[in-house]
């Protein structure tokens, strides 16, 4: 199979992209991905020598690059991972995530309808379900939870999954939807909670925990999310929403406290800081659906996976340093500029 993956560049596109090679050797892996700040080509290192692999830079908004990359392949699927996707930039700067995360869906789709690709997915978030309160833990997300967003960010992922459904049902677009709980491991860009945190405590700065640190989110081992979406892509109902997630929850400070006793760094680094503006109170997803009919289970419990994400982030120093230097957006340049 011929398949499309967009943001390929980016934290969970590059797990997926090698997540496929490694999986599937049959198959092809084509990657689209304008190279934003979350987007680093080192990071698909790797896979650019792979005779199954080939890198594209484009933004998936503009429709003549994508038409004309569609033209050139057959695609058997396209999984959309291209997105703005951090929430802090989303209330900064709201303009940008709409353009990317819907108008970028729907020139996809469009390409999708024009050229006949047999299956779109859309990678989406549990944010679009807004938030649960922290005094009820029997509560989860289902797909049948209503969407109710908080962000710019989740809006925007909230719009893109209504016009993915809006494409099946009017134009009979083979689509699925995967609304996954948060990600973390190797090649998280460094603006987010855990490798902030990380590469923060390494350095002995302060570490910045918003609020009171109470807000609770449930981590995914980044692999365990890339094996359910290949179980998606490959078996799952056209039409339908899965949610992927692992009943591993945990308060931020709680998290931030983990990281810092694996480092041996002391308590004091945290510092309480100003909250996010309407930050959400706990995620937490119920992950049945996917399990019962795809048989999908994740492998790494948080106990396991912070330890072995910390390893990552000790191991792979260079990858990070360049991120917080700046460096990594000269490394296209430096690759491709001559070609
Ligand atoms: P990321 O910010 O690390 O990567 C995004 C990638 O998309 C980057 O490589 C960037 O260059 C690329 N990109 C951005 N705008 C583009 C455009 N217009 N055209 C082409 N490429 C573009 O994001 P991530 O954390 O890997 O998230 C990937 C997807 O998964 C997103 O759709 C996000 O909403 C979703 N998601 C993320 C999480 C999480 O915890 N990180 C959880 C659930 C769902
Ligand atoms: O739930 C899935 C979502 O998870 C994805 O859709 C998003 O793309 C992804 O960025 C993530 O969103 P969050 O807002 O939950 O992730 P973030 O790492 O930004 O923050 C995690 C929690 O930590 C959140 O409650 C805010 C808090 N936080 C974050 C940062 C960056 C802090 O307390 N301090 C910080 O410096």
């Amino acid at each position: 199979m011929n398949i499309l993956v967009t943001g390929g560049a980016g934290f969970i596109g590059a797990n997926f992209v090698y997540y496929e090679l490694e999986n599937h050797p049959e198959d092809r892996i084509v990657c689209i991905d304008a190279l934003t700040y979350a987007g680093n080509l080192a990071t698909l290192d790797a896979a650019i020598g792979n005779p199954n692999f080939r890198f594209v830079k484009a933004d998936i908004a503009d429709r003549e690059a994508v038409e004309k990359l569609f033209s050139e392949e057959a695609f058997d699927i396209v999984v959309n991972f291209a997105a703005e996707s951090h929430v802090d930039r989303s209330i900064e700067n709201p303009e940008l995530f709409l353009k990317t995360n819907i108008m970028g869906t729907q020139v996809l789709m469009d390409a999708c309808r024009k050229f006949n690709v047999p299956r779109y997915h859309q990678v989406s978030t549990d944010e679009v379900y807004g938030d649960l309160p922290l005094d009820r833990p029997e509560l989860f997300f289902t797909e049948e939870t209503p969407i109710h967003t908080s962000s710019p960010y989740s809006a925007s992922k909230a719009s893109a999954d209504l016009l993915v459904l809006a494409y099946y049902r009017t134009f009979g677009l083979p689509v699925t939807i995967s609304r996954c709980s948060n990600n973390y491991g190797p090649y998280h860009f460094p603006e987010k909670l855990i490798p902030l945190m990380i590469s923060r405590a390494l350095a002995d700065q302060s570490l910045p925990v918003y609020g009171k640190g109470d807000n609770v989110r449930d981590w995914l081992y980044v692999e365990d999310h890339c094996s359910a979406i290949d179980l998606i892509i490959r078996n799952g109902r056209v039409g339908e929403v899965y949610n992927i997630g692992g009943h591993n929850e945990r308060t931020n400070l709680e998290v931030v406290k983990t990281i810092l006793s694996e480092l041996n760094k002391p308590e004091t680094l945290i510092t309480y800081v100003t909250d996010r503006l309407g930050h959400d109170r706990r995620y937490a997803i119920d992950p049945t659906k996917i399990s019962g009919e795809l048989g999908w289970s994740p492998k790494t419990y948080f106990d396991d996976g912070i330890k072995k994400t910390i390893r990552w982030y000790l191991d792979n120093r260079s990858w990070w340093e360049n991120i917080l230097s700046g460096d990594y957006q000269a490394y296209y340049e430096k690759m491709y500029g001559n070609r």
